[in-house]
């Protein structure tokens, strides 16, 4: 069977901005640009978008497209050696991250039916932590499964699935066109309708006055690397899979340049709503903005509930709210999906539509774990071990195998050949030697810095069992599946004679 291509360039377009613009665009971008300067974030944001961002998503865009293949098919094309660095990224966030983010999506559509009735009456705070999750007081105490986030949790993975399986035209391509610009509206009306509540530009001024002394902390700097990697989902073999279905003639840098300015304009632009709201909030209650402020779940669970209370037709906005992180994260959720099904059809030749329900009752079986009284925290402590680690050492070995041992120059006349945009060596340059000096400098500072006060708390042996073990687990099943002998071969574009 010929490999799947999408319909048109835009459908590609769409499916890569709906993997890159996720729940991370709303509540990381917001509350990394408050903590680290407001205004003046965008240097060291923009800085890495352009040196290591924008240079990473071509790259992984060529590869995928020049090899024609998923993650490890395309390192495997490069050399039998690497193909387990194609394979790991796919195996951690299969096994890993779309686990627990899929948990995530299905809280926000249980928070997006309770908007209606303000069901986190008048302490939100007690009522996620406490009632909704009833979490544990440790990671070891695991609890019993609660009901609301599974029911959730099937539904968002009976959708992942309806997606994933009608295929890359019919099934991702068009939930996409769907999904992006019904996200765009949304996105709009929550931004609108935040500016005129009373006290938005408080909140605003805060996110962008710029605090320019904030960026002798190299804190800063290595944050902004890290959320632009997690962003674009680069390292995590989705973008490389996704340009794999591109046809032969195809605008690679044109694209990567488009990606990476919707995605980053969406986090600016979504910005302003989470400000305006906490601006909103502040003003109601008299306080200073940075006692309202919390970042991630906080902000999402507790922080924009107590807003939403306090607001006039609080309820239609909490809903809109709460749909936009749903629809952000399911798109992402499907990239996740597709990048591990294609890996496996690419090497064992498999029939795509009953791998598809397998793996999603898998996925669905594999999130449970989240779902119980210690869910939230074993997601915390997975997902610090797999973003900081996992993350960081692909996206260095990514640069290294095809900076130094695959050919860059041919990759860069490639690209070329058939982009808007040309590429000067200096991309072989960033590629070669600037990120990955970025990554390591990054991963050593994160190992320094958990070696020295164990993460967010937790013991030792959490932090060593869930965290690092999952990781390991994931690496060991990298190794194994890189170890099997092909069952395909030939694998080329359609029209061109040749079978997949
Ligand atoms: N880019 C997504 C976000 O910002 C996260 C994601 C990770 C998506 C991995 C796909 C793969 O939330």
């Amino acid at each position: 069977m010929a490999r799947e291509q999408w319909k048109s360039e835009v459908g590609f377009l769409m499916a890569a901005v709906g993997s890159a613009i996720g729940l991370g665009n709303i509540w990381r971008f917001s509350y990394l640009a408050y903590e680290h300067g407001g205004g003046a974030f965008m240097i060291p944001y923009l800085t890495a978008l352009l040196t290591a961002g924008i240079p990473l998503l071509i790259l992984e865009y060529a590869i995928g497209h020049e090899r024609i293949g998923s993650a490890p098919l395309a390192y495997a094309k490069i050399s039998r050696r690497w193909e387990w660095v194609g394979w790991w990224p796919v195996c951690f966030v299969m096994f890993g991250i779309v686990l627990y983010y899929t948990v995530i999506i299905a809280w926000c559509l249980a928070y997006f039916f309770y908007s209606f009735g303000l069901e986190w009456g008048a302490d939100p705070d007690q009522f996620f932590f406490q009632k909704f999750l009833a979490v544990s007081d440790s990671p070891a105490d695991l609890g019993e499964i609660r009901t609301p986030v599974l029911m959730g949790l099937a539904v968002i993975w009976f959708i992942n699935w309806g997606v994933v399986y009608g295929g890359v035209q019919r099934g991702i391509e068009l939930a996409n066109k769907i999904l992006m610009p019904t996200l765009m509206v949304l996105i709009a009306v929550l931004v609108f309708w935040s500016l005129s509540l009373e006290g938005a530009w408080t909140g605003l001024k805060a996110y962008v006055t710029p605090d320019f002394s904030k960026l002798t902390n190299p804190k800063v700097w290595i944050d902004a690397y890290s959320q632009i990697f997690f962003t674009l989902s680069l390292a995590f073999g989705v973008m490389i899979t996704y340009a794999s279905y591109l046809p032969d003639k195809a605008n690679i840098t044109g694209s990567a340049l488009l990606t990476a300015c919707i995605n980053c304009g969406f986090s600016l632009f979504a910005g302003i709503a989470v400000f305006s709201v906490l601006g909103f909030m502040a003003t109601a209650e008299n306080k200073p903005l940075a006692d309202v402020i919390s970042q991630s779940i906080g902000l999402a669970f507790v922080a924009y509930p107590k807003a939403i209370s306090m607001m006039p037709g609080g309820n239609l906005f909490g809903a809109v709210f709460f749909l936009c992180l749903v629809v952000a994260g399911l798109s992402s959720s499907v990239s996740i999906t597709e990048a591990f099904v294609s890996a496996i059809v690419d090497k064992f030749g498999v029939r795509r539509q009953p791998l598809v329900t397998g793996v999603c009752v898998l996925g669905f079986v594999g999130s449970m774990m989240f779902t119980t009284r210690a869910g939230m925290l074993w997601l915390d402590i997975v997902d610090h071990f797999i973003t900081h680690y996992g993350l960081v050492t692909v996206g260095i070995l990514e640069c290294l195998v095809i900076g130094w041992l695959f050919d860059l120059p041919m990759l860069r006349d490639h690209i070329n050949r058939i982009s808007s945009v040309q590429l000067g060596g200096i991309w072989d340059i960033l590629i070669k030697g600037f990120v990955p000096l970025v990554l390591m400098v990054i991963l050593i500072g994160d190992l320094y810095q958990d070696l020295r006060v164990p993460y967010g708390d937790y013991d030792w042996t959490a932090l060593i069992l869930i965290g690092r073990d999952w990781l390991l687990f994931t690496l060991v099943l990298a190794f194994f599946l890189a170890t099997r002998p092909w069952r395909t071969k030939n694998h080329r574009r359609p029209g061109r004679g040749a079978k997949t």
